[in-house]
């Protein structure tokens, strides 16, 4: 036996190595300068009309932004960009969920800035929008954007979900702009926090700010049919989550004993199950869209995981792995109609009160007794409401977020799900009808995967996002989201342009009130991505045709992925 050590720490720089927060990945993907497709490389270049493209603009967008609606659609081709005559001061915020690849379109910002004018200056806004209505900042410098390139999270700058949607609050943007003399401002963010960018850009014109938005969010669903065929960050989550499923299916076809529930962060669409699906070849696949088109009831859903599990377990596998989208609530026509009244319920009591908790400070037997007695509410709805599980009821009743919307993320339906499978299973077995065994695990990917690094493709895609966000304001653009189209095709062929906000926009119920907002794009059943999973979908139910992705990789032949819906969707 070895003698145990009782002498001192032992002093040694390899100790400071092996502790350092440098990991040897971080070192290495700092030492990448991401590439620049050609028409953004050879420094600002002009911008022009793209036309043969219908975008609409609603009149109550008309309305209420008069003259960023007036914006077409432009792309950025090279050549003699309009001399800047002084320095420029920009901002630039993180808004909303972190996505892999943010730090990479600052770096493309800052870059693209240093590169047009030496004196040119980014300043960061710290923990989201609420940095610009506070003046909450900081200078961004070349150390940091090279300590942060093409590193994950949003932890450069933090972010949050702030919205700017009063007077007030606008008028607080105004002062901060005006006070740091800056002549742009760019957010990069989802569709609420584009929202907030085409509100600012019409806001800020007359003090000569420009506002330029990016599009980001794992979701997937900030996308602009043709033009914008997936924000940045989605990649990424989705090989995090893939990596995860491919394991999974690799444990249970070695132990045979369990069925694996997975919860996949994504809000209401289904992109990321879509993917992820793709990636690993899963047994059961829910997409949301698919659910709502077929009008299927919770039980209905129940059901469509049960069937599978007694085909498989008459195969003799009693093990399998299932992809739950988060917002599965929403495309249930029963609940999604509970979650809309009640969230109505709750704004409206929180407006009365004027005070935003109101609600949640209630004790529960209250909360369901202002549900039951409110105007909107009817019989049948209780008798939904009570069917449910009880963790549902709960889930339901959960605080909104700042916009407004149901927090998907914070109801556990993967175990939801999994309890009221058992509860069908256990009645068929009664019936003689099933005679496996239903041993479970299950799992929540979501916050894991929009801290994780970022694929070489969103590391690209984030960086070029950057430089063509810079291209727009030097060309005097505002109201706009930077897009590279055409991202299927090899990054030579990538065409950077500037996407009007103004006809992305609609009127959806937030807070109990119509609002114009930027729409949410969900997965559309009828493209190539979809219908190919419906036909390959039940081979995988009850053959073992798993997928196994591996970790992100940033060198080898797999380090120049592309999400398969994309490239699937541009067969189209
Ligand atoms: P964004 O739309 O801001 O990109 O955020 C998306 C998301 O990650 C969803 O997938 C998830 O439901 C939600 O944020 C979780 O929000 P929170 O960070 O507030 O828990």
């Amino acid at each position: 036996m070895e003698a145990e050590y009782q002498g001192p720490i032992p002093s040694h720089p390899l100790i400071e190595e092996l502790l350092s927060t440098d990991s040897p990945i971080r070192v290495e993907r700092r030492a990448y300068q991401p590439p620049l497709c050609p028409r953004l490389a050879a420094g600002t270049g002009l911008t022009r009309p793209l036309d043969g493209y219908q975008l609409d603009v609603l009149k109550v967008a008309r309305e209420q932004l008069p003259l960023v609606s007036q914006n077409r659609l432009v792309e950025i081709i090279p050549g003699a960009a309009p001399r800047e005559a002084a320095p420029r001061r920009l901002g630039i915020v993180l808004s909303g969920g972190p996505a892999p690849g943010g730090h990479n379109v600052i770096a493309g910002v800052f870059e693209a800035a240093l590169q047009a004018h030496p004196e040119n200056r980014l300043i960061g806004f710290l923990a989201g929008p609420r940095g610009i209505i506070t003046n909450n900042h900081t200078e961004v410098t070349g150390d940091m954007v090279a300590h942060y390139k093409n590193s994950g999270g949003f932890h450069m700058l933090g972010t949050g979900r702030d919205k700017i949607d009063t007077p007030q609050k606008m008028e607080q943007c105004r002062q901060t702009c005006a006070a740091l003399g800056l002549s742009g401002l760019i957010v990069v963010g989802g569709d609420d926090s584009n929202t907030n960018a085409a509100f600012l850009a019409e806001n800020l014109r007359e003090i000569g700010v420009q506002v330029i938005g990016i599009p980001k969010t794992i979701d997937g669903d900030l996308q602009v049919e043709n033009l914008c065929q997936v924000p940045f960050g989605y990649h990424s989550a989705c090989m995090a989550f893939a990596t995860e499923i491919g394991n999974l299916n690799s444990d249970c076809k070695s132990d045979l004993k369990y069925w694996h529930f997975n919860r996949l962060m994504g809000r209401s669409a289904s992109h990321i199950p879509l993917e992820v699906a793709f990636q690993t070849h899963p047994n059961v696949i829910l997409i949301g869209e698919e659910i709502e088109e077929k009008e299927l009831t919770i039980h209905n859903v129940v059901r469509l995981i049960a069937d599978v599990i007694v085909e498989r377990a008459k195969l003799g596998k009693n093990y399998g792995t299932i992809l739950i989208p988060e917002g599965i609530l929403e495309f249930i026509h029963e609940i999604n109609v509970l979650i809309i009244k009640i969230s109505y319920i709750i704004a409206s009591y929180n407006r009365e009160a004027a005070e935003e908790e109101a609600f949640h400070k209630l004790s529960l037997e209250d909360q369901v007794q202002l549900i039951d007695n409110h105007d909107i509410w009817r019989d049948y709805d209780s008798r939904v409401f009570l069917g449910l599980p009880t963790e549902l009821q709960r889930g339901l009743l959960l605080p909104r977020d700042s916009h407004g919307n149901f927090q998907y993320a914070l109801v556990r339906t993967d175990r939801i799900l999994l309890e009221m499978v058992a509860t069908y299973l256990r009645k068929q077995r009664a019936r003689g009808l099933y005679k496996g065994t239903f041993r479970t695990q299950n799992h929540y990917y979501g916050y894991d995967g929009r801290g994780t690094f970022p694929t070489k493709f969103d590391c690209d895609y984030a960086y070029n996002l950057g430089h063509a966000a810079f291209q727009l304001l030097a060309n005097g653009a505002t109201g706009y989201m930077a897009a590279i189209k055409d991202l299927h095709q090899p990054l030579d062929q990538w065409q950077p342009i500037g996407i009007p906000l103004a006809p992305l926009m609609h009127l959806e119920e937030r807070k109990g009130r119509l609002e114009l907002v930027i729409q949410k794009q969900r997965v559309d059943l009828n493209t190539p991505a979809f219908r190919i999973l419906e036909r390959e979908r039940p081979k995988w139910a009850l053959e073992d045709h798993y997928r196994f992705p591996g970790p992100i990789q940033f060198t080898g032949l797999a380090a120049d992925a592309k999400p398969i819906t994309l490239q699937l969707n541009a067969l189209g």
